[in-house]
């Protein structure tokens, strides 16, 4: 693929300490959420963006689960790298990881745990996925923004900063778990310095295009779900959103094959081998008709 072409990263490190005992034995972006593994909602994610040659970081011990799970892409058309983070110093270091695959191509990198739906999500990755220079964050109104990055505006309503984690949030607007950025990201990563709690902040690094003028802040508006699974009981509700949704709909939520057969990255006879590996399943019996 050319350099130039956005390329993906998937941050699926981390202890997940907040959900144990769960995830002592599992990483959490392979928990379910209904009935697919997490990290299936920001795969289809970066591939509803266009993007096929992925990056995925894991812990070293998780690795060898999440290469069982995704394998190496080719049965959804993608090309999927497997990178270690040898210990969690925060979501900047993954360009530090990701610096050889990148290769100086621009990016879009998302969170493992993050789950985003909305009839408009393809044509929000598209506006963001075409600005070639700078970066594009979204913004999206939370009940708990002390919980995340915190977006704060100035009187004009520009964007003059992202604080992490805020005691007193200047505004209701956390940064979703979603980063297209240029390739200048490895570069200006490695000028980040480790926050007071010790980690590679990616405030730090979006404050970086900020202050060239060169970030975009998107809102995502009311009409996107960005769910959280950063608890029990939001692990549980997300799980029960996707269920009701898709039930209702008879239409599959984050769904990779989907997906890809749409994009042409598969052909009819490559979904009918994945819907046969799941012929048990109802994701296999809709991976069917959707053959049919
Ligand atoms: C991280 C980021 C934060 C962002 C959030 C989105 O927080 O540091 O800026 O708003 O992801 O999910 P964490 O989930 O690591 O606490």
């Amino acid at each position: 693929m050319s350099g130039t072409e956005r390329r993906g990263i998937i941050l699926a490190g981390g202890s997940g300490t907040r959900l144990y005992p769960i995830t002592m034995g599992v990483s959490k972006q392979l928990l379910p959420i209904y009935d697919k593994p997490m990290i299936y909602y920001p795969l289809s994610v970066l591939m509803l963006t266009g993007i096929r040659d992925i990056c995925i970081i894991t812990t070293p011990q998780d690795q060898a689960q999440f290469q069982r799970t995704l394998g190496d892409g080719s049965q959804w058309g993608l090309s999927l790298t497997y990178v270690e983070q040898p210990s969690p110093d925060g979501l900047a270091q993954a360009y530090l990881l990701a610096e050889d695959f990148l290769d100086g191509a621009p990016s879009a990198m998302v969170l493992g745990d993050n789950i985003f739906f909305g009839h408009g999500l393809p044509e929000q990755l598209r506006i963001a996925d075409e600005q070639a220079q700078g970066g594009t964050v979204f913004g999206y109104r939370v009940a708990d923004p002390e919980r995340y990055g915190v977006v704060a505006f100035g009187p004009d309503k520009r964007v003059t900063g992202i604080v992490e984690k805020p005691e007193v949030p200047p505004s209701p607007y956390a940064v979703t778990g979603l980063y297209f950025l240029d390739g200048s990201a490895p570069e200006r990563a490695r000028k980040v310095t480790p926050s007071d709690r010790g980690e590679l902040e990616i405030v730090t690094l979006l404050e970086s295009y900020l202050a060239d003028g060169l970030l975009n802040v998107r809102q995502m508006g009311r009409g996107y779900a960005w769910l959280d699974t950063g608890t029990h009981a939001s692990l549980l509700d997300a799980g029960n959103f996707v269920r009701t949704l898709s039930d209702r709909q008879g239409q599959q939520v984050g769904c990779p094959e989907e997906i890809a057969f749409e994009n042409g990255w598969i052909d009819r006879a490559q979904l009918l081998d994945r819907a046969a590996l799941f012929q048990k399943t109802n994701y296999g019996k809709y991976l069917r008709r959707l053959a049919d």
